[in-house]
C-alpha cells in the first residue's frame, strides 16, 4: 500500500514571486467567503439549533461564517451512530482503512488553499503557519496509513507448541471521543482522528469553539475521501456540555484530547470516577518550556532561534519557548542582539505574506495575556520588546515581550502566547537550573544552545522532557521525524507522529487454535 521511503509533504517558498502570487491569487478567491458549520451526525448536517457567528481574531470586523452548536440530542445521536458503526470498521481491512487516510490526505492538498484560508480567518494563521498547519494534517495521513498497515493489517505468528497456532494483532476499541485544540485546529484534529479511525474505532470528534469552520470543512472531505458516514461524527459547541455528556458515557472506549493541563486532570478524574470498564485518555497538554544558553554558544544563531521559538505562532504553540536561561557573561550581548531583531518582526496581518506574528486567539486569551504583562512590568524589568502596526486595532494582537526575572518560580503558570521570560545564570549554578526546570513538572521542549557538545549532554540527560532541541529552535515537530509529546504535567504520551501512537488507540488479542 505505501512505499518504505515515505516522504513528508513538500512546502513552498512565499518569499519567491513565481511560488507566492499564483497562491495569492488563490487565496484571494476566498477572501469574502462564509462557511457554515454544525453537527455532523451520519453525514449529514444538522441545523436545528443556535447558531454563533464567527469573526476573525485578525479583524473583528470581518465575518467569516457561522456555526450550529450541538444539543444533547446530537450528542446522543452521534453516539448511537458511532456505536453502530463500529464492529463492521474494526473488522475492515487495515489496508482499506488506510486508502481512506491516503485519500483524505489527498484532498487536504487538492483543497489547500481554502483550508490555508480557513486558518487564517477563522484561526489567525499567518500565511506560514496555515501552509505549515494543512502539510502537518497530510503528513499525519500518511504517516498513521503506513504505520497502519504495518501493525495492523496481518497477526503476527508466535511461537508454541505442535498442533497449536498462536497469533497475536490490534483492533480497535470501539468509540474514541478526539477533543482537540484550536491552535492546531486542522493539524492536530485531523491528527487524533486519522490515528483513531486507522485502528479501528469509530470517532466522536469535538473541536475547539474558536475553530469549529476548519474541522466541518475537514470532516466533509473525510467523507469525500471515503470514510464510512458512521464512522466519523462531528459535535461544535460547548466542551463543557459535550464532554459533560460523553467522558462519563460508558459507550466511550478512549479519548483522545488535546489542551491544558487542568482540562486534562478534569477528563482524568471523571473517567476515573467510572464504573466499568478503565479506558485510556491519551492526553497532550501544555509545557513551561526552557531553553539554556550557555557561554559558548553563538549569540545570532541563538536570537533567530529564540525568535521563532518565542513568538512564531505568536507563542501560541504549546512547544513554545518561554523561560531562556542566559548564562550570565553572554547575556548582556544576546538581549541587545534579541531587542535589534525584534524590532524587524513585523506583527500584523495574517494575510500579509512577511508578517511574523499575527493575532491571539480572542478576547479573552488577549485580556489574560495583558493582564500577565501588566504585572510582569510591575514586577520585572521589560528587556525587549516588538512593535505593532496600526492594522492590528482591529483584532487581538498583542505586542511581542521579554521581560527578565529571577527563576522560573516566578511563574504560575504557562502564559500562551508571544511573551518571553528571561533568566541570568552563573556558570557554576547550571545544575541549579536544571533542577528548577524539573521542579515546575512540565516536560514538553527544551533547547540548548552550546557549542560544548559535553554540556548539551550533560543538560539533556537531567532535564526531563519529551523533545529535545540542540542548537537550532524548539517548534515545529515534523511527523515521523521529531515525534512529538512529553510527560508529568505535560501529557501522558505516546507520542503524535511517532511509532507508538496508534497502538494506544488500540487492544489488542491473542488467538489460540488448537489444531
Ligand atoms: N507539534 C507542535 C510543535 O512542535 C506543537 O503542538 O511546535
Amino acid at each position: 500500500i505505501y512505499p518504505e521511503n515515505r516522504k513528508n509533504s513538500r512546502s513552498m517558498n512565499i518569499h519567491v514571486e513565481s511560488q507566492l502570487n499564483p497562491l495569492m491569487d488563490e487565496l484571494g478567491k476566498w477572501r469574502e467567503c462564509q462557511w457554515n458549520a454544525g453537527p455532523i451526525i451520519n453525514g449529514k448536517t444538522h441545523k436545528d439549533s443556535d447558531e454563533q457567528s464567527v469573526l476573525s481574531p485578525q479583524n473583528n470586523g470581518d465575518s467569516v461564517g457561522s456555526v450550529v452548536w450541538s444539543t444533547e440530542k446530537h450528542v446522543q445521536a452521534a453516539l448511537d451512530t458511532a456505536k453502530q458503526g463500529f464492529d463492521a470498521w474494526n473488522m475492515t481491512p487495515a489496508s482499506q482503512r488506510a486508502q481512506c487516510l491516503l485519500k483524505y490526505g489527498d484532498l487536504m492538498e487538492d483543497n489547500m488553499e481554502e483550508l490555508m484560508a480557513i486558518c487564517c480567518r477563522e484561526a489567525g494563521k499567518t500565511m506560514q503557519d496555515a501552509i505549515d498547519e494543512v502539510r502537518e494534517a497530510v503528513d499525519f495521513c500518511r504517516y498513521y496509513a503506513q504505520q497502519g498497515v504495518k501493525q495492523f493489517e496481518e497477526a503476527t505468528l508466535l511461537p508454541g507448541p505442535t498442533g497449536e497456532s498462536n497469533e497475536h494483532y490490534m483492533e480497535g476499541r470501539g468509540v474514541f471521543f478526539c477533543i482537540s485544540p484550536w491552535n492546531f485546529p486542522l493539524a492536530i484534529f485531523s491528527g487524533q482522528i486519522m490515528a483513531a479511525l486507522m485502528a479501528g474505532n469509530t470517532v466522536i470528534a469535538k473541536p475547539a469553539e474558536q475553530t469549529s469552520l476548519v474541522a466541518h470543512r475537514a470532516v466533509e472531505l473525510m467523507l469525500e475521501a471515503g470514510f464510512p458516514k458512521n464512522v466519523i461524527q462531528l459535535l461544535p459547541g460547548d466542551g463543557a456540555k459535550i464532554g459533560g455528556i460523553l467522558t462519563p458515557h460508558e459507550d466511550i472506549a478512549g479519548i483522545a484530547f488535546t489542551g491544558s493541563t487542568q482540562v486534562a486532570h478534569l477528563l482524568n478524574k471523571t473517567l476515573a470516577q467510572r464504573e466499568g470498564a478503565i479506558v485510556p485518555l491519551i492526553a497532550e497538554t501544555g509545557g513551561q518550556n526552557a531553553m539554556i544558553v550557555d557561554s559558548s554558544a553563538l549569540p545570532e544563531q541563538v536570537v533567530g532561534d529564540v525568535l521563532q521559538s518565542s513568538f512564531a505562532s505568536a507563542g501560541q504553540r504549546c512547544s513554545a519557548l518561554r523561560v531562556l536561561y542566559i548564562q550570565k557573561d553572554v547575556a548582556e550581548r544576546v538581549e541587545t542582539l534579541l531587542q535589534g531583531a525584534m524590532d524587524e518582526l513585523i506583527v500584523g496581518d495574517p494575510a500579509y505574506h512577511r508578517t511574523d506574528v499575527g493575532p491571539v486567539i480572542d478576547d479573552e486569551a488577549l485580556a489574560g495575556l495583558q493582564s500577565h504583562v501588566d504585572e510582569m512590568k510591575a514586577k520585572f524589568d521589560l528587556v525587549a520588546k516588538a512593535h505593532l502596526t496600526e492594522e492590528c486595532n482591529s483584532g487581538y494582537f498583542i505586542t511581542p515581550c521579554a521581560f527578565r526575572i529571577n527563576s522560573m518560580a516566578d511563574l504560575s503558570k504557562e502564559h500562551f502566547g508571544p511573551i518571553l521570560h528571561i533568566v541570568h545564570y552563573e556558570a557554576e549554578k547550571l545544575d541549579d537550573v536544571i533542577a528548577e526546570i524539573n521542579k515546575a513538572g512540565y516536560g514538553l521542549t527544551l533547547g540548548i544552545h552550546s557549542r560544548s557538545e559535553a554540556t548539551a549532554a550533560y543538560i539533556e540527560q537531567r532535564v526531563k522532557v519529551g523533545n529535545c532541541y540542540i542548537n537550532r529552535n524548539q517548534i515545529g515537530a515534523v511527523v515521523g521525524v521529531q515525534p512529538f509529546g512529553g510527560r508529568g504535567l505535560s501529557g501522558t504520551g505516546p507520542k503524535a507522529g511517532g511509532p507508538n501512537y496508534l497502538t494506544r488507540f488500540a487492544t489488542e488479542r491473542v488467538r489460540t487454535i488448537n489444531t
